[in-house]
């Protein structure tokens, strides 16, 4: 790793990483630090982003020899995350499962200064809103590309990391670890685990929230299946996420982990642990017994079919790179566009899957 003049960005070599690594801190003096140590870089205004970008296929990616990552880190994709943000607080009703939980842990003792986590945070907006909501707190967001374009809260702040490259530059300093839907860039999801909870202060709560990439009928309990050239019936959008997910397995993503949310923070340091799901309607077809229920699935079901669909045309390179026949992808990806286009046609649920978990006191 080499740096360029001024010391704050790196140049990052070719050689693969080192996923056994335990600590990747490097010695640099952030700002506005609630922590020690900080991860790899610490973005600041004068520091290029860009250094962590490749371009391929028109989209940019992130340069890191993280090849497990392969959807998009730019503007459109920055959008994306956004609309899937606004709509997951909808679905949870609030930037967090269970409030008074989350806010109790968040309430300062005496003159502690409270910090929170966020691991894997992509446009940033969560992290931007949790500072907003608690002044009082030190938000740190880390991902392999920093979303720039933002202006952030004093009490905010984003950094540069690889997350398989270990956290123990972070043990121990945090009141809340929040991760949201960055499993298929983990390799080892037990690790993670392993090194996100020892990054809570005792009594510090970490949550998790991860989709599930089967579709489920109205009844929120049977699946679609996954849809066929060959055949009629079924969902494209079952079909796209189940071939993709396939691929990521197989290039070594710990994408099972999102499956794992949902039997809880399964770790001996956690000692109360919660779990639950919210259905996000695919399209604005769902409806509730209020007027505000209508509202707030009108909105969650636009935002989600809109999320869906550019999700799907983000996944290009990573079957391009799969090998799989291009005219073949391009057939799917239409009919995932025209499903989504046409949303009365089908009543498909997104499951989302939530778990949070306690850190023992002592
Ligand atoms: C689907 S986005 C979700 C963004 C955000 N958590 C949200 O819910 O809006 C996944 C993010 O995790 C980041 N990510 C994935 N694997 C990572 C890793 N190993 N280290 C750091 N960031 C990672 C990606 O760069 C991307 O920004």
């Amino acid at each position: 790793m080499e740096s360029v003049a001024g010391g704050a960005i790196a140049i990052l070599d070719q050689e693969p990483l080192n996923y056994g690594s335990t600590s990747s801190s490097q010695p640099y003096n952030s700002p506005q630090s609630c922590c020690s140590s900080i991860s790899l870089y610490s973005y600041t205004t004068d520091m290029d982003p860009t250094t962590f970008i490749r371009e391929a296929a028109g989209r940019r990616y992130n340069a890191w020899q993280n090849t497990l990552y392969m959807l998009p880190s730019d503007q459109p994709e920055f959008l994306r995350h956004d609309k899937q943000h606004r709509m997951l607080q909808l679905a949870l009703g609030s930037l967090y499962p269970d409030p008074q939980v989350v806010e109790t842990i968040l309430t300062p003792q005496g003159n502690e200064r409270i910090s929170i986590l966020d691991l894997g945070t992509g446009s940033g907006a969560w992290c931007i809103e949790m500072a907003q909501a608690f002044p009082h707190a030190d938000v740190v967001g880390v991902d392999l590309v920093v979303n720039a374009s933002r202006t952030t809260p004093p009490n905010c702040r984003f950094e540069f990391d690889d997350i398989n490259l270990g956290l123990s530059h972070f043990h121990g300093q945090f009141n809340l670890v929040h991760s949201r839907m960055i499993v298929n860039g983990l390799a080892n999801y037990v690790s993670f685990l392993d090194d996100v909870v020892a990054c809570l202060k005792p009594g510090g709560i970490v949550i998790m929230v991860e989709g599930d990439i089967r579709p489920y009928h109205e009844d929120k309990v049977t699946h679609y299946a996954p849809a066929d050239l060959e055949a009629e019936g079924g969902s494209w959008w079952a079909r796209v996420c189940l071939e993709a997910f396939q691929i990521m397995k197989n290039r070594g993503s710990s994408i099972d982990g999102s499956d794992e949310v949902e039997n809880g923070i399964q770790h001996p340091d956690i000692v109360v642990c919660r779990t639950g799901t919210v259905f996000v309607p695919l399209g604005p077809w769902a409806t509730g017994t209020t007027p505000e229920q209508n509202a707030s699935l009108a909105e969650q079901g636009t935002l989600m079919a809109e999320n869906a669909q550019e999700f799907v045309n983000a996944l290009s390179l990573l079957f391009a790179e799969a090998g799989y026949d291009h005219d073949m992808v391009r057939q799917w990806l239409q009919r995932v566009n025209n499903d989504l286009d046409n949303r009365g046609n089908k009543r498909e649920y997104v499951k989302y899957r939530y778990a949070w978990g306690i850190k023992r006191d002592s």
